[in-house]
């Protein structure tokens, strides 16, 4: 019953036409089979036409990325790998924090669609009970427009196939677990795309602020013991972000503000 239901393929116009219609008149849904990453298909797009509200979806990603070169597991029928096209009128000085606004915008349409607490993990992974349901990964669309296009990439689990042990190296979940019961990938997919081009919209009209006031609402480090890679790693209480979404880890040194890097934490049987 639950494979049923989360099989439904994803159709163009059943998602377009559930959209608000100042959404729909902003997006351009495009459902693909199988490509090799969505957002490499959004950014190959955009070489002959204009990105902004350009959205490419797919059943399947052969070559699916995640964040700091890793890969993303993106098997057939199961989830959603979807990239959207936006230019900001804001110089990429003013975007800083971008991908955790984003990580904000999905966790609340997520919580409002199916009723169930979702955190965020700095700087942008998407939790359910300390386990890994979704990502973002957010890329630059070459430097022609002064670095104000970018390609928003969403992978979020539905319901997740049986996983090579190898495939995923963290504890994750999906939806369907998550919610527990059949989700149709539909709506998720309108839903989700209407509260990524509303807050995509404000943020270019007022700024950053405000999404990342919500992102700190859904913490799931602060207070807990992180250590954060680079060289060298910082390790100490992560104690929420700054105004540029960086992680202000408090350390025995004193407060450092973290603004790339992957944070991990140090308790036994934590998410990372
Ligand atoms: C992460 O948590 O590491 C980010 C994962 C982002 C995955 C999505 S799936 C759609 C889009 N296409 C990709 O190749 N990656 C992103």
């Amino acid at each position: 019953m639950i494979r049923d239901m989360s099989s439904i393929p994803l159709h163009a116009n059943q998602i377009s036409s559930s959209l608000p219609d100042a959404t729909a008149a902003v997006l351009t849904v495009d459902v693909r089979n199988a490509v090799g990453s969505t957002n490499d298909v959004v950014r190959e797009l955009a070489d002959s036409q204009s990105c902004h509200g350009l959205v490419v979806m797919a059943e399947e990603q052969t070559a699916g990325r995640g964040r700091r070169g890793r890969s993303w597991h993106s098997p057939a029928g199961a989830n959603l790998y979807c990239s959207l096209g936006w230019r900001f009128e804001l110089g990429p000085e003013r975007l800083s924090g971008l991908s955790l606004a984003v990580g904000a915008m999905l966790a609340e349409a997520i919580t409002e669609m199916y009723d169930i607490h979702l955190q965020l993990k700095w700087p942008n992974d998407l939790y359910h009970g300390e386990r890994k349901l979704g990502g973002v990964l957010i890329e630059m669309l070459g430097e022609a427009d002064g670095g104000r296009q970018v390609v928003v990439g969403v992978g979020l689990n539905v319901d997740m196939p049986a996983v090579p042990t190898e495939a995923i190296q963290r504890p994750w979940t999906d939806l369907c677990k998550a919610v527990g019961r059949p989700i149709d990938r539909n709506p998720l997919a309108a839903g989700v795309l209407d509260q990524l081009a509303k807050g995509l919209h404000q943020i270019n009209r007022d700024g950053m602020s405000d999404w990342l006031g919500r992102w700190r609402q859904r913490d799931l480090l602060k207070g807990r013991s992180v250590v954060v890679d680079g060289v060298p790693p910082v390790t100490g209480k992560a104690a929420g972000i700054d105004e540029t979404g960086a992680l202000i880890v408090e350390t025995e040194h004193g407060r450092s503000a973290v603004s790339g890097g992957e944070a991990s934490l140090l308790s036994i049987g934590g998410p990372a």
